[in-house]
């Protein structure tokens, strides 16, 4: 094995030896499961299938060039999962859980982790549904948590290159105090349509307005999104958008390069201001966006002009990868090292 072309590995499912699966039934989680199927049996009345109690979570892997294996903020995507178990009524994943189903699943797949300076990670999924089965709109009383994982490469096959993105205001991703800061399956569905079509008509990815006024910016599809002016760090405040963990991480970063931190309100009307904008996330990590199309009005807004990521996108971009691989001091303690 290992005829992997890592270079070129694309951000999707790979198959790897081993998932790791707990059940919570009768009000209690049961013992961590190994398997090497793909499948899952589930009962055709799960409320996952039907009401959309389901929620994930995406967290990433790396080899550092010390050859020390690095998972990068888990507890926060631990504390994610908690927030949007809580959010649809699904039973609790303890922190404890979520990091051992994490470890173990990224231990039996340790061949799967891609080499240092390969530009890839190992992705981890850790998934909660609904199992139970209900007929009335209820919460289940049945659990399954999945972790699985797979090698993979940038999620915008532009990669650190500049990509495109376009406004739109005919579909909402989530609506003001709906699922929007949860990592809920639902949210997903309901930007399907959009993100499709802004593939077809050639744009990486959709930024979403806020769904009641249509004036302010939420996210970029699956993304955050930041803007930079002059000293600034901004990034949009609002109740239906997910808390990016990178997003939370760039801040940090942003701060400890002496920038002043701005996380408010950001109205489409800003956009012609920014110097540098971008799409952070987990599988996006600092996506540069060199065009911003407003679908509606057909106002472009145009960065990058030289072609390439604005200097503080790719000052920010190389301080967090050099934490990730473990290059630089990881001062905040962001890592899990795998022992
Ligand atoms: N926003 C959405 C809708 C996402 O799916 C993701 C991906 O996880 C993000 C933002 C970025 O969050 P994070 O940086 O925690 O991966
Ligand atoms: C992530 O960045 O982990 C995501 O979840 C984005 C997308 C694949 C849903």
């Amino acid at each position: 094995m290992n005829n992997i072309d890592w270079k070129n590995l694309p951000f999707g499912y790979f198959k790897t030896d081993y998932n790791v699966r707990c059940y919570f039934r009768n009000n209690e989680w049961g013992e961590l499961e190994i398997s090497s199927s793909e499948y899952v049996n589930i009962h055709m009345a799960a409320t996952a299938l039907h009401y959309g109690q389901s929620a994930f979570e995406g967290l990433k892997a790396f080899r550092g060039k010390d050859g020390k294996i690095r998972i990068f903020r888990l507890e926060e995507n631990a504390k994610r999962m908690q927030n949007s178990a809580y959010g649809i009524m699904m039973a609790d994943v303890p922190t404890e859980l979520f990091r051992e189903a994490v470890l173990t699943a990224v231990k039996l797949n340790e061949k799967f982790i891609p080499p240092y300076g390969e530009g890839a990670s190992l992705y981890i999924r850790p998934v909660l549904f609904g199992s139970g089965a209900q007929v009335g709109v209820k919460p289940a009383n049945e659990y399954l948590l999945i972790v699985f994982v797979g090698p993979v490469g940038p999620y915008f096959k532009e990669g650190f290159n500049p990509v495109s993105i376009q406004i739109v205001r005919d579909f909402d991703r989530a609506a003001p105090l709906g699922t929007g800061c949860y990592k809920v399956g639902g949210n997903y569905a309901a930007s399907l349509r959009a993100g499709e079509r802004a593939h077809h008509e050639g744009f990486a990815s959709v930024l979403f307005l806020d769904a009641k006024e249509k004036k302010y910016i939420d996210e970029a599809g699956p993304a955050n999104f930041f803007g930079i002016k002059g000293n600034k760090y901004i990034t949009p405040e609002s109740k239906s958008i997910l808390p990016s963990i990178t997003n939370m991480s760039l801040r940090q970063l942003a701060e400890d390069i002496g920038l002043t931190v701005e996380k408010r309100q950001v109205s489409v009307d800003e956009l012609g201001e920014f110097e540098e904008v971008g799409a952070c996330g987990t599988a996006a990590v600092i996506s540069p966006i060199k065009r911003i199309l407003d679908r509606d009005t057909n106002k472009e807004f145009l960065y990058c002009k030289d072609g390439k990521a604005g200097p503080v996108s790719t000052k920010l971009y190389n301080m967090l990868r050099a934490i990730q691989e473990g290059e630089i001091e990881d001062k905040y303690n962001w890592n899990t090292i795998v022992e």
